[in-house]
């Protein structure tokens, strides 16, 4: 088979192995314990959702992905920690707010199982909710954030019942409360201290790094810290040191020395008197999103397995240095656990193409520079490519100027426009088949990439593409036996002109334009944006009102049989409506209101107001996304 086209879209390098090409060019979802089974086609399961009346925009979530996180990471840090001869375990936590979403939280917890998975809570709603959890057996609930009374008072009862609660220290203002609170109920917590390291990082998180990092105590509080809980015979309750360098981690060598640094930290608290066990070194494992395997904001420099070693190397050679026992190693990987999990799927609107491949001819009687513009493609060649793009354009510019002053009619101007693009197709085409264009051409030829209308909202579903320019990868679904004859980018349905993406990762770097192909009518035209598990679901918003997709989750069974296992309807109108403060019942009677005195004053008949009622309550408690309401159309 073919699958030249498959890896143009660098899909072996940022899969992870857990897609695959389809014997008829659909791209597949492969059961990771199963590598040489056949994919399950992607586009053949969305047309299975939606006969079922779940329709794209959707997130699929893939359980086998998740579970195959879960396992890399424990199993690289146990090799690693047999490797080194390490005497102690690794013990994980998840940061509930990569993705707090239960169907999510619960799946890791229960994958997580075997290895004692814990979570992380960075808020008192976290907490909230990972109190509610089924922990497992001597998991770990490390707590972090801003802690008021309260958050402190759950902290250190919810050790009595039970659960390895670790109230983490973050400011000395903080260490009062918790002073206060165990006073008071008499009760001694799990305490930690969260250190600020002074190395800073690369990577898109740099500036949260070092000493300007907002979170932590100075070196100078740490100490003042273990005096005041010394003071009030608590020193004992100091069992976790942490420390978080930021996520996404470009640079292996940041992550080093952070360990390193942290390390120093942990062996002079030791020293002091503090009884500690765990070392957190927080997140900040990386995700290869670009496949290129290099220090770059959107890549990483190493391996699981690098990582793993790096740092029980580092910690073993720091203890055995302060001849120290070896702590449990603890580490909050957000990032890691989930991004591979999660797909976000969308449909091709439409597509605006910035060329034409047939040619048209200029009316006797139009204006001579549209025959000049038309008379380009005679001499073109691979020599004049920048000459002939350039006439092109001045003869557009002037055409239009010729317009605006009221000297050429609008159907010369449409004219005009349509043999601009029949020449800009023809030095496009000739472009695509040289090899030494000038980088000048190349840019200027980028303002003529065609433009993919997809169906979902940047600002809900990518938000960090637009908030840090985040490169995600993409494909399209279907068609990857076909060479695709455009390049695109893509926009989305909000009327916000940011809400668009182009930037793609293609086997040659990141590109941007993305290969697609020539839409077919009636036929549904899928893309999927990958690697979203991280950070997506939660932190978009309901910009032009659109609100939380579709989410559908996958699972291969026992016989790698993929399987649905749940699904949640993404918003309706009325409920995202009612987030914004509207009441959608009262909205339905203010709208039957004014249709009423519309018939009253006969602007509309009763037949017409009935169509109108009808179409405002379905819309209100229908999807916020386009619909393909009584459309036919398969994915081909
Ligand atoms: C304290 C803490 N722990 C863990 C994480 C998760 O980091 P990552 O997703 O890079 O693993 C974060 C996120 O920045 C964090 O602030």
């Amino acid at each position: 088979m073919d699958d030249s086209v498959f890896r143009s879209y660098a899909i072996d390098r940022w899969g992870r192995g857990m897609l695959g090409l389809c014997e008829n060019g659909d791209l597949g979802l492969l059961d990771p314990s199963r590598p040489a089974a056949a994919p399950t086609s992607l586009p053949v399961l969305l047309d299975n959702m939606r006969a079922r009346g779940i329709d794209t925009p959707l997130i699929l979530r893939v359980g086998a992905f998740l579970r195959r996180s879960l396992d890399d990471l424990n199993g690289a840090f146990a090799r690693a920690i047999a490797t080194a001869g390490y005497k102690s375990v690794y013990r994980g936590v998840f940061p509930i707010k990569v993705n707090q979403q239960a169907g999510v939280v619960d799946r890791i917890l229960d994958y997580g199982r075997a290895y004692g998975f814990g979570l992380e809570a960075g808020s008192k709603p976290e907490l909230i909710l990972a109190l509610s959890r089924d922990l497992p057996e001597g998991a770990l609930l490390i707590c972090n954030g801003i802690k008021d009374a309260e958050y402190v008072r759950l902290g250190i009862l919810a050790r009595k019942a039970g659960i390895n609660c670790v109230l983490v220290i973050e400011s000395p203002g903080e260490l009062d409360t918790v002073i206060a609170e165990a006073k008071r109920l008499g009760e001694k917590p799990m305490l930690g201290v969260r250190i600020k390291l002074t190395r800073r990082v690369s990577g898109n998180w740099a500036d949260s790094s070092g000493d300007r990092s907002t979170f932590g105590l100075t070196t100078k509080e740490v100490v003042d810290m273990l005096e005041k809980l010394r003071a009030q015979d608590m020193l004992d309750c100091l069992t976790l040191q942490h420390s978080h360098l930021g996520s996404q981690v470009p640079q292996i060598m940041d992550i080093r020395q952070a360990v390193d640094e942290a390390c120093r930290f942990f062996t002079e608290l030791r020293r002091l008197g503090a009884p500690l066990e765990y070392l957190d070194l927080g997140g900040g494992l990386g995700i290869d999103y670009t496949g290129e395997a290099r220090a770059t904001d959107n890549s990483m420099n190493y391996t699981l397995d690098e990582y793993c070693t790096n740092i029980v190397e580092t910690v073993i050679y720091a203890m055995d240095e302060a001849d120290q026992p070896h702590p449990v190693l603890v580490t909050e990987s957000g990032r890691a656990i989930v991004a591979h999990s999660s797909i976000l799927i969308s449909d091709i609107l439409e597509a605006s193409y910035f060329d034409r491949s047939e040619p048209i001819s200029p009316e006797p009687d139009d204006h001579h520079m549209l025959s000049d513009m038309a008379a380009i493609t005679g001499y073109l060649s691979p020599r004049r490519v920048q000459e002939c793009l350039n006439d092109a354009e001045y003869y557009r510019e002037e055409l239009r100027a010729l317009f605006r002053r009221g000297v050429i009619d609008i159907e010369q101007v449409a004219r005009a426009e349509q043999i601009f693009l029949y020449v800009v197709g023809r030095i496009k085409d000739l472009v695509a088949q040289s090899d030494n264009v000038s980088p000048e051409v190349l840019e200027e030829l980028n303002e003529h990439r065609d433009i993919y209308r997809a169906n979902f909202s940047l600002f809900q579903s990518l938000p960090d593409v637009w908030a840090i320019d985040q490169v995600l990868p993409i494909a399209p679904l279907q068609r990857l036996n076909e060479k695709p004859g455009r390049r695109a980018i893509l926009s989305d349905i909000t009327c916000d002109s940011d809400g668009k993406i182009n930037q793609f990762v293609l086997e040659d770097g990141i590109d941007n334009a993305l290969p697609i192909h020539e839409l077919r009518a009636t036929e549904r035209y899928y893309i999927g944006v990958f690697l979203v598990g991280a950070y997506q679901e939660t932190l978009g918003d309901l910009h032009n009102l659109f609100g939380d997709t579709n989410v559908v989750t996958v699972d291969f069974n026992a016989e790698g049989i993929l399987e649905l296992e749940h699904e949640v309807e993404g918003d309706t109108v009325a409920e995202v409506l009612s987030a914004v403060e509207y009441e959608p019942r009262q909205c339905l009677d203010a709208f039957k209101g004014i249709v009423e005195r519309a018939v009253r004053s006969g602007r509309i008949n009763p037949g017409q107001r009935r169509i109108l009622m009808e179409t405002y309550r379905e819309s209100l408690n229908g999807y916020t996304y386009y619909e393909h309401l009584h459309e036919e159309e398969s994915h081909g």
